[in-house]
């Protein structure tokens, strides 16, 4: 088995989901700087000619809402080792008031960031215990926390119903997993990675998408066996679930 703290830079593979822009892009830019091969997945292709040209970059264009995706995914992996996967497709939603709250919007949030997370971990299971501490990291949100809607920590008035939801389900989903695997090297943690400058930006935004992909890729990299179980920050400062 390797192991991921003897690994070189270049020896790394990692799976994003969510690489055709936006935080996943960002930091798959980052991963290739580095000379870190990266395994992306998203319905569009990547719009970036540095990406698309790197023979270090892999695209899987799927839709983590089809139901018949891990085929196609395992096929193109392989049985190689991979040294981690990050969750981090996602949308978001657009209903904030219980009265508008809609099935199917709550089913597809629910669908894209726990559901494609659990069956994207299950797929490449085997591929994550070749690498000892290899990581999950589930992109989460603060406003998938318990505690902090509790004490209205940040103001989530116009955040969905069904962002809130799904991410506080991310967040146990990431316990659950990490119960199950902490005595098998594969660190699991549940990652917020900041308040970023997005088309639909929260009011205390501060992080460009580059430096919250920097952030991400310093995070990658930074969590320890001791991290696993936590609700982080990409910072690697802890969050309140
Ligand atoms: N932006 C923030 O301030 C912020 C804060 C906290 C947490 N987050 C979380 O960080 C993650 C990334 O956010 P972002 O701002 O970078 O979002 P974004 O710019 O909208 O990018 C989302 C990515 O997910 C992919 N995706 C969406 N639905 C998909 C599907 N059904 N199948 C495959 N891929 C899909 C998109 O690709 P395609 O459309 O090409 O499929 C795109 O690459 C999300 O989980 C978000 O909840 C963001």
């Amino acid at each position: 088995m390797q192991d991921f703290g003897t690994l070189g830079k270049s020896e790394h593979t990692v799976v994003i989901t969510g690489t055709s822009r936006g935080l996943g892009l960002a930091c798959t830019k980052m991963m290739l700087e580095e000379q870190i091969s990266v395994i992306g997945i998203s319905r569009s292709m990547v719009q970036d000619e540095s990406v698309l040209d790197n023979p270090k970059y892999k695209h899987i264009e799927l839709d983590l809402l089809s139901h018949s995706y891990t085929e196609a995914l395992s096929e193109a992996v392989g049985d190689r080792p991979i040294s981690g996967l990050i969750n981090n497709a996602g949308t978001g939603g657009d209903r904030n008031k219980l009265a508008e709250v809609d099935a199917n919007e709550v089913s597809k949030l629910i669908q894209i960031h726990t559901l494609s997370s659990i069956k994207m971990t299950q797929t490449l299971l085997p591929n994550l215990l070749k690498t000892k501490n290899s990581r999950v990291l589930n992109i989460s949100s603060r406003f998938g926390s318990l505690e902090y809607e509790r004490t209205q920590k940040f103001n989530s008035a116009r955040v969905s119903y069904s962002y809130r939801i799904s991410k506080a389900a991310v967040n146990m989903l990431s316990l659950c997993m990490h119960s199950e695997f902490k005595h098998q090297n594969l660190i699991v943690t549940a990652i917020h990675p900041g308040e970023i400058f997005t088309a639909n930006a929260m009011p205390d935004a501060s992080l460009t998408i580059e430096q919250a992909g920097a952030l991400l890729k310093s995070c990658f990299f930074g969590i320890e066996p001791r991290h696993g179980g936590l609700f982080l920050r990409s910072d690697l400062s802890e969050m309140s679930y």
